[in-house]
């Protein structure tokens, strides 16, 4: 038999563009370092696509004749990942969870897959053995569910599989693991991730089984392989925190079938990961009657107002720069709003270590924290606390303005209903809303210094 002739390529690990010979830059996508090499057989992916026949079948038809009833939608029994897949899973979509090691991917899967009564699931594991995931289930509260495992990582075995057992739902654990025999080079490699996937998909939009496809990140934040992998799926979601701390965050970064702007919130037990329905809640545990260095702030996440504290500590600087860091914010950010405190509350800049923290190991990308953090500074630096009952909300402008934030009226609402008596809002930024029925007292300023006034008598 002939040996079958391969070809070295240079695949772009970003986008996936091809190129004969090693370049630094990508001509296509423009990244730098992003070539890597990688063998091909000379007939690429023949048989993934011949794997299920049944392509070529299409044929137009007019947009007025489809049907546009609503997608049918699968019950996943977790609010919080329903509600980021904007309503349940849909029939015949590919959806991606991708995240750091360790962080509770397969657990996530697992959990749910097993709340499913009523459904038959096949979970193709290239990661773990069967025994490990008995282990894992054992410690899930669970009940007796249909479930088949199977540790595969040839991808037209787990079709093969997959006609048998005739699934409802597939996992695949992890996309990195998975290779197939028509593709020359190691699993995990950009082709093969292509291919594969590209192959998976097919699967689902002819069978209408929905397929959840588990990927790995690099170091830098983004899914491992090629771009072009978040460009096939249907919805990408990205499950993050900080693996020191339980929360964990289930964010939606592309759904063809829903919002982007939800999140879900969990958090990891023994027992495996619980969803917050109210994180507020768990974010303000702590009393700090009377500490120093504690604002409260009226933060949103997506669609969802949250109340989070923030924490920071002032000291005299003893070397020649000051020390500044900050966790769960972004230090260039912080840096800003204490140039702004030298300007307007005579902060010494250069004789002070700032170090700033926000509760839970959360990552707060929402402007209106500036209030809080800047507050939370000054309060340590004065050694003077904010009352209890007070919490903020309001960006910081760099002449020390606060400026407007967005959904105003549910940040409100939700410091009314964790018992806040004050609220710190921007100036002209309630628009029509009624404010008659609260009963927070709302205070709305203009400039820091209004802020501090309020806070600090
Ligand atoms: P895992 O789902 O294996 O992460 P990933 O698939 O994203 O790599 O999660 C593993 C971590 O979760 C591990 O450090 C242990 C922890 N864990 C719990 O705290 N409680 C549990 O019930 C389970 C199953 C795991
Ligand atoms: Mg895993």
């Amino acid at each position: 038999m002939a040996i079958p002739k391969t070809k070295t390529v240079y695949l772009c690990s970003n986008c996936g563009a091809d190129s004969p010979k090693w370049v630094g830059k990508c001509p296509a996508c423009g990244e730098w370092n992003t070539y890597v090499e990688e063998r091909l057989a000379k007939e690429p992916a023949k048989h993934v696509i011949q794997g299920f026949a049944g392509g070529g079948k299409a044929h137009p038809v007019l947009l007025r004749d489809i049907t546009s009833e609503e997608e049918s939608r699968i019950d996943l029994h977790d609010a919080e990942l329903n509600r980021v897949l904007g309503g349940g899973l849909v029939k015949g979509s590919l959806v991606l969870i991708g995240g750091e090691p360790g962080i509770g991917k397969s657990t996530l899967v697992l959990q749910t897959i097993l709340g499913l009564k009523n459904l038959k699931t096949l979970y193709v594991s290239g990661e773990e053995s069967g025994r490990q995931l008995k282990l894992r289930a054992e410690r899930l509260a669970h009940e007796d569910t249909d479930c088949f495992i199977l540790c595969e990582t040839l991808l037209e075995q787990i079709f093969v599989h997959a006609q048998h057992v005739q699934p409802d739902l597939i996992i695949i654990d992890s996309i990195q693991t998975i290779y197939s025999e028509a593709v020359e080079s190691s699993p995990g490699s950009v082709s093969q991730v292509r291919e594969c996937s590209a192959a998976i998909l097919k699967y689902a939009k002819e069978s209408g089984v929905p397929v959840l496809l588990i990927g790995h990140i690099n170091k830098e934040g983004s899914i491992a392989g090629p771009k072009v992998l978040e460009h096939i799926v249907d919805t990408v979601l990205q499950f993050e925190g900080d693996r020191h701390y339980m929360y964990r965050i289930l964010r939606s970064i592309k759904n063809r079938f829903g919002s982007t702007a939800e999140l879900g919130i969990y958090e990891m037990r023994q027992d495996g990961l619980r969803e917050v329905s109210n994180p507020s809640e768990l974010l303000l545990t702590q009393n700090h009657e009377g500490l120093s260095g504690v604002a409260v702030a009226a933060a949103m996440e997506g669609i969802r107002p949250f109340l989070i504290e923030t924490q920071a500590l002032t000291g005299s600087a003893v070397y020649g720069t000051p020390q500044r860091s900050a966790t769960g914010f972004d230090l260039r950010r912080m840096n800003m709003l204490l140039a702004v405190l030298e300007k307007r509350a005579g902060f010494k800049l250069a004789q002070k270590d700032v170090f700033l923290n926000i509760a839970g190991g959360l990552k707060v990308n929402d402007p209106a924290i500036d209030l809080a953090v800047i507050s939370a500074v000054l309060s340590s630096n004065l050694d003077i606390g904010i009352g209890q009952g007070t919490c903020l909300a309001g960006e910081v402008g760099l002449s020390g303005e606060i400026r407007p934030v967005n959904r105003i009226e549910q940040r409100i609402l939700e410091a009314e209903k964790l018992g806040f008596s004050h609220i710190l809002i921007p100036c002209n930024n309630l628009k029509g809303f009624d404010t008659a029925k609260c009963t927070i007292h709302i205070l709305q300023v203009k400039k820091v210094e209004e802020a501090f006034r309020h806070l600090f008598g």
